[in-house]
């Protein structure tokens, strides 16, 4: 049989539980893996037409992470956004009033020269499913072919808006359909004064309905008496 002694340096770590070599790399580099998040400014952009409670919880869980969280809201992203860009400006600073290092902002053109302007290093993006991440790779590699240095971290909204999005928010309110627990309730209200004729018929077909059916029940409990 060989006696073959496996080199030092190619030696697998097997032997060392994760939870110990992650403890051991914070523990060498004086805290590696919280200290620099702190000192970092990121940009998290989108078009935010309308803003979701999705979008809201990424803008917590950021801010939370960074130093600063500018939120860069695209001008121009559909020829006809729902919401102008001054009103999408006015609902996300108000949402966001109370958390101090969050700021919100309008930028057009390319995504990292604004990222640059505003000396933001880190780019947040949202991925709700699988159903994202291939859009958001392809994304995040084209902006690192355009800027190397500026990174894009991914983090997940709470599982409860999984299926939350501003073009599904847009769907049902166009149709005059509930919203609630979607959108926070600033974004609600606009909604229903931006579509009211939609919701008015949509409340008064609901009403039409209800009065027919309990007519029906009615009419059948006095067949059965
Ligand atoms: O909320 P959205 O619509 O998914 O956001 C998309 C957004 C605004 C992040 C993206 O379209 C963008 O960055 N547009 C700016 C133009 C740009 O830099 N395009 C190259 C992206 S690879």
């Amino acid at each position: 049989m060989l006696n073959r002694t496996v080199p030092q340096s190619c030696r697998l770590p097997i032997a060392i539980p994760a939870s110990a070599r992650i403890e051991s790399l914070i523990t060498q580099h004086g805290g590696f893996l919280r200290g620099p998040l702190s000192k970092v400014s990121a940009l998290y952009p989108g078009s935010f037409d309308p803003p979701t409670n999705g979008h809201l919880d990424l803008i917590e869980r950021g801010a939370k992470i960074f130093e600063e969280l500018v939120v860069g809201i695209l001008r121009n992203s559909e020829k006809s956004p729902m919401f102008s860009l001054a009103e999408r400006l006015e609902m996300l600073k108000a949402l966001t009033a109370h958390l101090k290092n969050v700021r919100i902002e309008a930028f057009h053109g390319l995504m990292v020269e604004y990222a640059k302007s505003i000396n933001a290093t880190c780019v947040l993006r949202g991925i709700r499913a699988v159903s994202d991440y291939e859009y958001e790779l392809q994304m995040a590699l084209m902006n690192r072919k355009l800027e190397p240095t500026l990174e894009t971290v991914f983090m997940m909204p709470a599982d409860k808006y999984s299926y939350v999005s501003s073009r599904l928010v847009r769907e049902v309110a166009q149709i005059g359909g509930p919203v609630k627990g979607l959108v926070p309730e600033v974004v609600e209200q606009k909604l229903r004064e931006k579509l009211e004729p939609a919701y008015k018929f949509h409340d008064e077909m609901q009403a039409a309905t209800a009065r027919s059916s309990s007519g029906k029940e009615k009419k059948k409990r006095k067949k059965k008496v």
